[in-house]
């Protein structure tokens, strides 16, 4: 809406003769399109439990959680002017988005963190369509936990719903992890808590889709959807499963995938996955969305009603999503190599590191909030762990040395998965965010084609906080 009306306005102007003098930040009617950082509260438990003190996003009226749907169609540009009215500093990052660096909200190293009280204009190009997130990127464990992550879509150029094979619409499903005392408000003063950082992550008592208790969803018979889902959870994978709807995968983090059925979906912290679901053809059956917890506890997280007016679908099989041309070539043969090394953490741990600069062993990282480290460093902000000469292609084999598994982020650029513990991937997924288990070594590639410094880091925030965070340079 904001870039259409931009557009006409840009236009009139200039069949007047005149140069389009409209602030950058500005709707055709000259108000501001912003995205506020605030406090607000949600009902995150059932109707008639207490509601929750969150922080959240807003465009207009209060903050809601997830933050509004941002939508935009591929290669459209995204403009808000931050507000920041939470009592912290904050900042946001556009994840998944291969965004120009200065916008990437990756504070404190592509931005200084925005006071409360300031703003900050975020104005940048969306070039490939997918599902995609953004979040608080500063104190991100903290600032997550509390609710600052809404979804962004950027839609197809190209029409594929309601084509023969294709979805006839679809839902946008954020699933998160809340950790919630009994009057519902969030446990307060965890953030820091190193024993569980030295795990698997803070991980929730309370299950939200879309920032609801086990909400429901109609579907009509025979009914083909196609479901965003985005974990935006701080640390919890989630193993999905949609028992009695036949799913079938069509995108990762985004990026299109051949159409593969799928029993289950592991979604670690920030990936995303667009499944196709069939509705059963009968309107009787009510069917849940289960997450698997661990210890064998299925929980259920969201029902699907089947009921109304069967639909006729035509074509069976499911209608691959619209290929995706801007991605650069791999060219492996000149790659640079660079490995990643995960270390640390509750049972293994790590003989040392390099904090801040200083080589200490475990005892004394702990004792400074840090349990992991990548290549021997633990939260390595000052030095990049590497420079890419910008085109060229690096190939990074990240090798899980520690006792949990971990979802790796890159920012800026998509990588594509080649192999797991040397054995091809038979799927070569494009992802933004890859979960390497236990002992597991993963071979990713991509081409650095984005200048500037861009974050490396586990998306389990309080891994990420408690050491496994990076960067590097592309120029
Ligand atoms: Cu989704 Cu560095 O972040
Ligand atoms: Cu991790």
């Amino acid at each position: 809406m904001t870039s259409l009306s931009r557009r006409s306005f840009v236009t009139g102007l200039s069949a007047l003769g005149a140069a389009p003098l409209l602030p950058k930040h500005s709707h055709a009617d000259g108000t501001q399109a912003v995205l506020r950082a605030t406090t607000s509260t949600a009902q995150l438990t059932p109707e008639g439990f207490p509601r929750t003190d969150v922080w959240a996003y807003a465009q207009k009226g209060a903050g809601s959680v997830p933050g509004p749907e941002i939508r935009v169609k591929a290669g459209e540009r995204v403009t808000r002017r931050l507000l920041n009215e939470l009592p912290q500093s904050t900042a946001v990052h556009w994840h998944g988005i291969r965004i120009d660096n200065a916008m990437d909200g990756a504070a404190p190293l592509t931005q200084d963190p925005v006071p409360t009280g300031g703003t900050f204009d975020y104005d940048f190009v969306c070039p490939d369509p997918g599902t995609y997130w953004y979040h608080s990127h500063n104190r991100s464990r903290e600032q997550v936990a509390r609710g600052l992550a809404g979804p962004l879509i950027v839609e197809d150029v190209e029409p594929w719903l309601g084509l023969p094979g294709a979805a006839t619409r679809e839902l946008t499903l954020v699933l998160d992890d809340w950790l919630l005392n009994e009057d519902g408000s969030i446990v307060e003063g965890r953030w820091d808590d190193l024993h569980a950082a030295a795990h698997a992550g803070r991980m929730g008592n309370t299950g939200t889709v879309n920032g609801q208790s086990f909400p429901g969803f109609s579907l009509r018979p025979a009914e083909r959807v196609r479901l965003r889902m985005i974990n935006v959870a701080t640390d919890r994978i989630m193993p999905i499963s949609l028992p009695g709807l036949s799913s079938t995968l069509v995108a990762l983090d985004g990026h299109p995938v051949a159409p593969r059925k799928l029993e289950v979906l592991e979604l670690a912290p920030a990936q995303r996955a667009d499944i196709v679901v069939d509705a059963p053809v009968t309107s009787t059956e009510m069917t849940n969305l289960v997450v698997d917890t661990g210890r064998g506890n299925q929980v259920e997280f969201a029902s699907f009603n089947i009921e109304g007016e069967p639909v006729q679908r035509s074509g069976e099989d499911v209608r691959p999503l619209p290929s995706w041309k801007t991605l650069p070539t791999l060219d492996l043969a000149t790659a640079q190599n660079q490995p990643l090394l995960m270390e640390g953490g509750a049972m293994r741990g790590m003989v040392e590191a390099t904090y801040q600069g200083e080589k200490m062993d475990f005892r004394e990282l702990t004792s400074r909030g840090m349990a992991w480290a990548f290549n021997g460093v633990a939260h390595g902000m000052g030095e990049p762990m590497f420079e890419a000469r910008l085109g060229r292609t690096v190939r990074m084999e990240v090798t899980n040395r520690s006792a949990f598994p971990h979802g790796i982020h890159v920012h800026g650029h998509h990588f594509t998965v080649l192999s797991r513990n040397s054995v091809p991937d038979p799927h070569k997924d494009v992802r933004d965010t890859v979960l390497i288990q236990a002992d597991e070594t993963v071979e990713i590639a991509f081409v650095a084609d984005n200048p500037g410094k861009w974050m490396i880091h586990c998306h389990m925030l309080s891994h990420q906080a408690s050491g496994m965070m990076g960067w590097f340079k592309v120029n």
